[in-house]
């Protein structure tokens, strides 16, 4: 399973990606949002895919299918491998179908269900981001959904590529890869929550302790 990171902080970005194991970037209107206003959307994104280096998924925030693609052009000429995450409306559904005809990445997302994401793959979605935190937020058992698309796509050998998404806990992250979804986009404390063991801290606390000691002894 792919980890991405789930942020628009660049410092975040770099720092995942600077750690060798992040292979792409997902961003929403909203973590843009958290961002500081006096930033160029355009040139924070450039700098977002270029310290990743890989998936950079940006997402249209146009609710008819123009204006969806109008944006996707956009996008596009900043950077052609942008991958243009699309909402899961009727009107996206057309843009979705319309961009994988000119061999454009797609990014289904605010999906909630295996059904949702099997309508998505069908309009040609190359990946299909189904939500875990926020099914989560309603008492709703989202690991199930996860479970369920993964089901019916090794049943139906289905192409587009499932990505957990809304991951709010490392718990998240190990049922996401314990299901057999192809990514997580998993915020930046997260990745790093899910770094951390008190075992490994006090493993290492302790090898130095006793080269020094061995050292010592040598002198
Ligand atoms: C997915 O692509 C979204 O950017 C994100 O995972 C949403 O997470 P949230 O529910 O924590 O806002």
């Amino acid at each position: 399973m792919e980890l991405y990171v789930d942020s628009a902080n660049l410092a975040d970005i770099k720092h995942a990606a600077s750690l060798g194991f992040i292979s792409g970037v997902t961003t929403n209107p909203s973590l843009l949002a958290k961002e500081d206003p006096s930033l160029d959307i355009k040139d924070l994104l450039l700098d977002i895919h270029k310290s990743v280096g890989g998936h950079t998924s940006v997402e249209v925030i146009s609710t008819d299918t123009d204006g969806m693609l109008r944006e996707a052009d956009e996008i596009l000429k900043w950077f052609p491998e942008a991958t243009i995450k699309i909402p899961f409306i009727p009107a996206g559904l057309t843009a979705v179908s319309e961009l994988s005809r000119q061999g454009i990445p797609t990014n289904v997302t605010l999906l909630f269900t295996a059904l949702q994401a099997l309508i998505a793959a069908n309009a040609g979605a190359t990946y299909v981001s189904l939500f875990l935190g926020r099914l989560d937020d309603m008492g709703t058992d989202a690991m199930q959904a996860i479970e369920d698309t993964v089901e019916i796509w090794d049943m139906h050998d289905l192409e587009a590529l499932i990505i957990a998404a809304s991951i709010r806990h490392p718990i998240h992250l190990l049922g996401v890869a314990r299901a057999g979804a192809h990514i997580a986009t998993v915020p930046y404390k997260v990745l790093m929550q899910s770094m951390q063991h008190p075992l490994t801290d006090a493993g290492l606390a302790s090898f130095l302790k006793d080269h020094e000691k061995m050292m010592k002894a040598k002198s």
